[in-house]
């Protein structure tokens, strides 16, 4: 087995940060259904759906968002350790807490930055949200009242505003194919 393929059926973390409404849990969603078929062991951990459970009750103060993301970080590395590709989508607005994930689990860490700026997640405002958070109605929102702190070197920075859905996906399932994570289409044939 050649240097690229080292990492072939080790579990991973991909990482999506990014505003409210910049398109984390679309593309996310489209990922999870490609590697569903070419990867297999696939787990999703969406920050909407762990504050129903997980992190049931943390509010948006910067101490719980941190909490919030620990513990999703905390359950990806047990997973990722266990061959199992994590795919997390949480706004992750704090660059020490996502670096605190990205040291527990290594290598097997990858950070997509879902960009898109403010105005055009505002103007989608698909859950009505920003409406409420420039009314001041939902104090401490992300982008307008509280802070989002840009990832620094993320592995994969995509734009939302810039390109399709389908696109982003494709790339983030081209880098996988990259680093080494999946078989390569040779290999399905071969199989
Ligand atoms: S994080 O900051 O702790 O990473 P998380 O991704 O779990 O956030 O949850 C964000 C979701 O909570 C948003 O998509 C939105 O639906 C909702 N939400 C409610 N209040 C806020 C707020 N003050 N700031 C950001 N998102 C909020």
């Amino acid at each position: 087995m050649d240097d690229m393929n080292k990492k072939y059926g080790r579990g991973f973390t991909l990482w999506f940060t990014g505003l409210s409404g910049a398109g984390k849990t679309t593309i996310s969603e489209i990922v999870e259904r490609e590697l569903r078929e070419k990867f297999g062991k696939i787990e999703v951990l969406d920050g909407d759906i762990v504050r129903t459970n997980l992190s049931k009750g943390l509010t948006f103060s910067r101490e719980d968002r941190d909490t919030n993301v620990l513990r999703i970080g905390f359950v990806a590395d047990l997973l990722t350790r266990n061959g199992v590709g994590v795919i997390v989508s949480a706004i992750s607005p704090f660059k020490e807490a996502r670096d605190q994930v990205r040291r527990q689990i290594g290598e097997d860490f990858i950070e997509v930055f879902v960009d898109a700026p403010l105005e055009v997640c505002a103007e989608r405002d698909v859950k009505g949200l920003y409406k409420k958070a420039f009314s001041g109605e939902i104090p401490q929102f992300t982008g307008v009242s509280d802070p989002y702190e840009l990832p620094a070197a993320p592995d994969i920075h995509i734009h939302t505003d810039e390109e399709e859905p389908h696109e982003s996906a494709r790339r983030v399932i081209g880098k996988l194919e990259e680093l080494g994570y999946l078989a390569r289409v040779e290999e399905y044939n071969r199989a």
